[in-house]
């Protein structure tokens, strides 16, 4: 099933409060979540380290949301991006709201001359958009089979990554 009507657009002031709304109810049963993904986004926000925040739209409703924000490398390597949380109303799961989401992402990240980007997430939702296991970059802390790089400009380099500091917000 596909959502015909689905609008994806940039994010506007007027759709914090609905943002916030979809990734708190995504993220409510998540089993690796401790429900603080909303405010992880309110942080980057506030920290104008949002890069391309976009959402899903139905019917003027927002039912899904993307962003990107800077991911540090070391040794310092410039253009690296991490998803912020991505996430779909869980009413609409199973759509391709997400993925229509990421795919629009991952286009506008290229087409701003990025070198790449990784993602710490489910290797099954996250394959299909090129995001594959890279030795090279390596995220302390986490299971390695979980993190993923996608690779706009390659060879990807010998680093270690790091979210921006809004990841940290406690729960
Ligand atoms: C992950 C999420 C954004 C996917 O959105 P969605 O609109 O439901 O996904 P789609 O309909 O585009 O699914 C595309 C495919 O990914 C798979 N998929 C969706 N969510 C998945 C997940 N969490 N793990 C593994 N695979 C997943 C679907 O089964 C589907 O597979 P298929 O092509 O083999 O049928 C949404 O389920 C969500 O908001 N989940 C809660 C929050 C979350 O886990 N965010 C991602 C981590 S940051």
């Amino acid at each position: 099933m596909t959502v015909a009507s689905l609008v994806i657009r940039d994010e506007l002031p007027a759709d914090i409060g609905a943002i916030e709304n979809v990734i708190e109810r995504a993220f409510a049963k998540h089993p690796h979540s401790q429900q603080t993904e909303h405010r992880i986004v309110r942080e980057l926000r506030a920290a104008g380290a949002l890069v391309l925040p976009k959402v899903a739209v139905l019917d003027r409703a927002v039912v899904g949301y993307a962003t990107f924000s800077p991911v540090r490398l070391t040794p310092a390597h410039g253009g690296w991006y991490g998803p912020g949380p991505v996430a779909v109303g869980p009413e609409f799961h199973g759509l391709r709201i997400g993925s229509a989401l990421m795919s629009k992402e991952l286009e506008a990240l290229k087409g701003k001359g990025a070198t790449g980007c990784v993602v710490l997430g489910e290797p099954r939702f996250y394959r299909r958009f090129g995001f594959e296991r890279e030795p090279r970059l390596a995220l302390e802390g986490v299971p390695p089979e979980y993190f993923l790089a996608h690779v706009f400009k390659g060879p990807a380099p010998s680093a270690t990554v790091s979210y921006h500091p809004a990841f940290s917000v406690a729960g």
